[in-house]
C-alpha cells in the first residue's frame, strides 16, 4: 500500500508500509492519506515494540516514561503537528490523533503525556506564540523539553472562568500569584501555559494566557495527586499542583492580548479533546485486544470461550463501541468544532469504560488482578471521562450548539 514517506524535516523515512489486515479491519483506512497511515503505522509499531511490553511495569512502580517519550522526540512524534521550521513533523490533526491512539493502546501514561503535551501546550505556542516566543518555548519543545497545561484550579474546574491565579504588571514584567491543580507533567516538565486574571471580577474577560518556564523562581511543584488511573494519579503520568508565588516574566511571555485568554484555553481545549477521545479509543482498542486473547486461550463449558454466546456478544459489543468512538474522533480530528471534539471525547470517554468493563467481566477473576492488564485498563478508561472537562460539560456544550444549529436556543 503506502511506500516510503519522507518527512521535510528528514526526521524519519519509511521504505515500506504494509497495509496488514490488523490495519484494513480497525481503522477507514481508505479515508487516511498515504502519510497518515505511514505515521500510524509508525506509532502502531513503537507501541507493540516499546511500550506494550512494559506498560504494567511502568504503572505499577509508578514511573514516568522518560525513556519512551525520548525515543518518540526522536521519531518527532512530540512535535507532531509543530511546523517544520520550529522543529516538527508539520503533520494535521487527525495523524496526530492517530499517534495518540496508537501510543494510549501501548501505554496510556505515555499517550496522556503525549497528547497533552502535543494537542494543549506544543499547538498552542505553534499556532499563537509569537516568533519569540516560538524560539524560547517552542524549538527546544520538540526536543525533549516537555510543556504543560495549567487551567484548571482548586476552586475551578468545569467553571474555568471563574480561576484566581492572578497576573499584575510591574515595569517589564508580569507577576503572578496562584495555584494551578492537575498540572499534567509537571514535575518533569520545562514550561506551562498558565491561564491567570487581571481582576477575578471580569470572568472569562479578565483572564490572559502565558508562557511560565517551570524553573522560574516563585515556582512551586507539589505533590502527586494519589488517585486510580493514568495522569490524574501516582502512576506513571505525574499530574500535581503548581503553585506560583510572586513569578515574574518578561512581558513578552503573554500570549495574544489582556482578556483573549479564555478564548485561547477554550480553543486549545477544543483540539485537546479530540486528543483525550484518541487517548479513550487507544485504552479502549486496548482491553478489547486482551479480553479476544483471552477469550481464544481460554476454555469453559468445554470449548473456547469466544464461542459461548454471551462472551460473543460482549466481544461484538466491545468491538461496536471502540469503532463509533474511533469513527467520531476522526471526524472530529478533521472538521475541528467545539461540538465535534465534545461529542467525540463525550461517547470515547463513556464506550472505554464500558469496553474496559467488558474486558474485566470476560477475565473474570483474572480481571480483578493486578498480573493482567484488565484492571488498568478499567483504571485508565475512568480519567478519560473527567480530564479535558467532565462528562456533563461535554453534553452541555453539544447540546448547546445542536440548538443553536437548529436557532431553538
Ligand atoms: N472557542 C472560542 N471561544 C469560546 C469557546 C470556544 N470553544 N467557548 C467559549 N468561548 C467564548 C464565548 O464565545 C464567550 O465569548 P464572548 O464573551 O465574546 O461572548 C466566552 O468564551 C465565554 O463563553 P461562555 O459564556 O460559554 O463561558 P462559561 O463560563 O459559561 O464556560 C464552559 C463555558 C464550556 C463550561 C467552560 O468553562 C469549560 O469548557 N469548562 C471546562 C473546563 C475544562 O475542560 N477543564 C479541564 C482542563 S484540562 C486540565 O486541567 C488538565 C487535564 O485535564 C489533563
Amino acid at each position: 500500500m503506502a511506500g516510503g514517506v519522507f518527512f521535510k524535516s528528514g526526521k524519519f523515512a519509511l521504505s515500506s508500509v504494509q497495509c496488514t489486515k490488523r490495519l484494513v479491519s480497525r481503522t477507514f483506512t481508505t479515508q487516511l492519506t498515504e502519510q497518515q497511515q505511514s505515521i500510524q503505522e509508525l506509532a502502531r509499531n513503537f507501541a507493540d515494540k516499546h511500550l506494550k511490553p512494559h506498560a504494567g511495569a511502568l504503572d505499577r512502580a509508578g514511573l514516568f516514561p522518560f525513556e519512551p517519550i525520548q525515543k518518540l522526540t526522536n521519531l518527532g512524534l512530540m512535535g507532531t503537528s509543530v511546523d517544520d521550521e520550529h522543529g516538527g513533523l508539520g503533520l494535521d490533526y487527525l495523524s496526530l490523533a492517530l499517534v495518540v491512539e496508537e501510543i494510549s493502546r501501548g501505554c496510556a501514561s505515555t499517550g496522556m503525556i503525549l497528547s497533552i503535551h502535543n494537542f494543549l501546550y506544543a499547538n498552542l505556542v505553534n499556532e499563537k506564540g509569537t516568533e519569540e516566543q516560538k524560539e524560547l518555548f517552542l524549538k527546544k519543545f520538540t526536543r525533549g523539553a516537555i510543556g504543560c497545561f495549567a487551567l484548571s484550579e482548586p476552586g475551578a474546574g468545569s467553571d474555568a472562568a471563574n480561576i484566581k491565579t492572578t497576573a499584575t504588571a510591574d515595569g517589564d514584567y508580569w507577576v503572578l500569584n496562584g495555584r494551578k491543580s492537575w498540572v499534567t507533567s509537571s514535575i518533569e516538565g520545562s514550561a506551562a501555559v498558565v491561564f491567570a486574571t487581571f481582576d477575578p471580577e471580569l470572568r472569562h474577560k479578565g483572564i490572559a494566557c502565558f508562557l511560565v518556564p517551570l524553573d522560574t523562581e516563585g515556582v512551586f511543584r507539589g505533590n502527586k495527586e494519589p488517585i486510580i488511573g493514568v495522569s490524574v494519579c501516582d502512576r506513571a503520568a505525574t499530574a500535581c499542583d503548581v503553585t506560583l508565588s510572586d513569578v515574574r516574566i518578561p512581558r513578552g511571555y503573554m500570549v495574544g492580548q489582556q482578556g483573549e485568554g479564555f478564548k485561547i484555553a477554550m480553543e486549545q481545549l477544543d483540539q485537546g479533546r479530540i486528543g483525550i477521545a484518541a487517548h479513550a479509543v487507544g485504552i479502549a482498542q486496548a482491553a478489547l485486544d486482551t479480553a479476544m486473547n483471552y477469550a481464544k486461550q481460554r476454555e469453559a463449558f468445554g470449548k473456547s470461550l469466544t464461542r459461548l454466546a454471551s462472551v460473543k456478544d460482549r466481544l461484538t459489543e466491545m468491538c461496536m463501541l471502540v469503532e463509533t468512538a474511533r469513527l467520531l474522533t476522526y471526524r472530529a480530528a478533521t472538521d475541528v468544532s467545539t461540538k465535534n471534539s465534545a461529542m467525540a471525547k463525550y461517547v470515547a470517554g463513556r464506550n472505554a469504560n464500558a469496553v474496559a468493563d467488558h474486558c474485566v467481566q470476560i477475565l473474570g477473576g483474572r480481571g480483578l488482578s493486578t498480573k493482567y492488564s484488565a484492571e488498568r485498563h478499567f483504571r485508565d478508561a475512568r480519567g478519560t471521562q473527567v480530564y479535558g472537562g467532565v462528562t456533563d460539560i461535554q453534553k452541555r456544550l453539544v447540546g448547546h450548539y445542536l440548538l443553536k444549529e437548529h436557532d431553538a436556543l
